[in-house]
């Protein structure tokens, strides 16, 4: 086909061309739109996935990097051969533009070639990964916590006499015993979400109405990061957790102190407060030995939970993990938390009209009454036994 050569002043007004006269502008911008793309994906900073610490992450990373290497000399092999073949097949000066060069349309061996070798790749690929998907469904020994994601935190329950009573239930952050293999049972009380602690294993959804066997493990102690990786509605984003390794006989004390019931507390200002959260809160929230009898399995949540706040200052985090509990000089971080009890739809995006997360107090506490609450919060247990660095 002998085209017409065109000249600069056509392409100019040829639509066309012009799209492909104006990519450099786009090619301009690729950085910025790639900068922003990294550091959207960086927001939460301490969920790392390339730094795996549980045997089941490193069982994962260790895929990952495997696929990687192989992905990358399929890449690095195609991206020579693009190169080879344009360079020796582009047209000379002497070529007869109407002439097409050598087809090789229909050579059996070229095309068993490119089947073959792509077939042995993914077969190989299929031979490390599927028993290592089965091994990581599978139970370990350990002990069983539960965990059931909702809008929009998380609550592990602990049997630790095996009567099938739980016998712990906290919010947010999952503690465990180093070196131990815990198996996860997961569940949603309303919508998808995913469990996802990249340093101690990969991710696995929570579906309504489905149990969900994960397990998690650390060789070390330490706070390690995660959040729901499912979609699940407004706050989403605001759906984070922490898993809390302590060494066995932090581990133990933990156990001891969680189990330990709230008492009625002798202070005015907490007592004062201990009252107000039993006008104002119990319809949600339990707190074990003195209000028990209200709360979880209440018709004002979606869910039918709110955080059992027994032992609320023996975490590090609080509304879905996303305020610190402490500062960074151990001091109770009473600024973010009276500002959550006061209008928690403010301080985190959620639908409380709608029965999903915690009603506004802005209109109905004062601010002594608020105080109040804060102080008897803080009587709540405490400190945690563990610290983020
Ligand atoms: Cu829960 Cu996303």
């Amino acid at each position: 086909m002998s085209a017409k050569k065109s000249t600069s002043k056509e392409i100019s007004h040829n639509p066309m061309k012009q799209r492909v006269f104006n990519t450099p502008r786009i090619l301009r911008h690729t950085p910025l739109i790639l900068l922003t793309a990294i550091l959207t994906s960086c927001a939460t900073g301490r969920i790392d996935p390339t730094d795996p610490v549980g045997e089941n992450a490193k069982q994962i990373d260790g895929i990952m990097r495997l696929s990687g290497y192989m992905a990358t000399a399929v890449g690095i092999f195609v991206a020579i051969a693009v190169v080879v073949v344009i360079v020796k097949f582009r047209e000379k000066p002497d070529d007869d533009p109407d002439e097409l060069p050598k087809q090789i349309h229909g050579n059996r061996k070229a095309e068993l070639t490119w089947t073959v070798i792509p077939v042995l790749l993914l077969v190989f690929l299929a031979v490390v990964t599927i028993p290592a998907v089965f091994d990581l469904s599978g139970k370990s020994d350990g002990r069983t916590i539960q965990v059931e994601g909702q809008q929009w935190w998380w609550q592990f329950s602990y049997d630790v006499d095996e009567d099938g009573i739980h016998d712990i239930v906290t919010a947010n952050e999952i503690v465990i015993p180093v070196g131990e293999e815990i198996n996860l049972d997961i569940r949603s009380n309303d919508v998808i979400h995913s469990f996802w602690i990249p340093q101690l294993n990969g991710k696995k959804d929570a579906v309504p109405g489905r149990v969900h066997h994960w397990r998690i493990s650390s060789p070390v102690p330490g706070i390690f990061y995660g959040e729901c990786v499912e979609f699940c509605g407004l706050s989403h984003a605001n759906m984070q957790m922490r898993a809390v390794v302590l060494e066995r006989d932090d581990y133990e004390a933990w156990v001891q102190e969680q189990l330990t019931p709230a008492t009625i507390p002798a202070d005015t200002a907490a007592k004062r407060g201990y009252d107000l959260f039993g006008r104002h809160c119990v319809s949600c929230h339990v707190v074990n030995g003195v209000y028990e009898s209200a709360g979880n399995g209440n018709a004002n949540l979606t869910s039918g939970y709110a955080p059992n706040l027994t032992h609320l200052m023996t975490r590090t985090s609080f509304a879905g993990s996303i305020f610190e509990m402490y500062k960074d000089d151990g001091s109770v971080n009473i600024a973010d938390l009276r500002e959550w009890v006061r209008n928690a739809p403010e301080n985190k995006p959620s639908r409380p009209d709608n029965r999903q997360g915690m009603i506004s107090f802005a209109e109905t506490l004062s601010d002594s009454e608020l105080d109040d609450l804060v102080t008897y919060l803080l009587t709540l247990g405490g400190p945690p036994p563990l610290m983020p660095s």
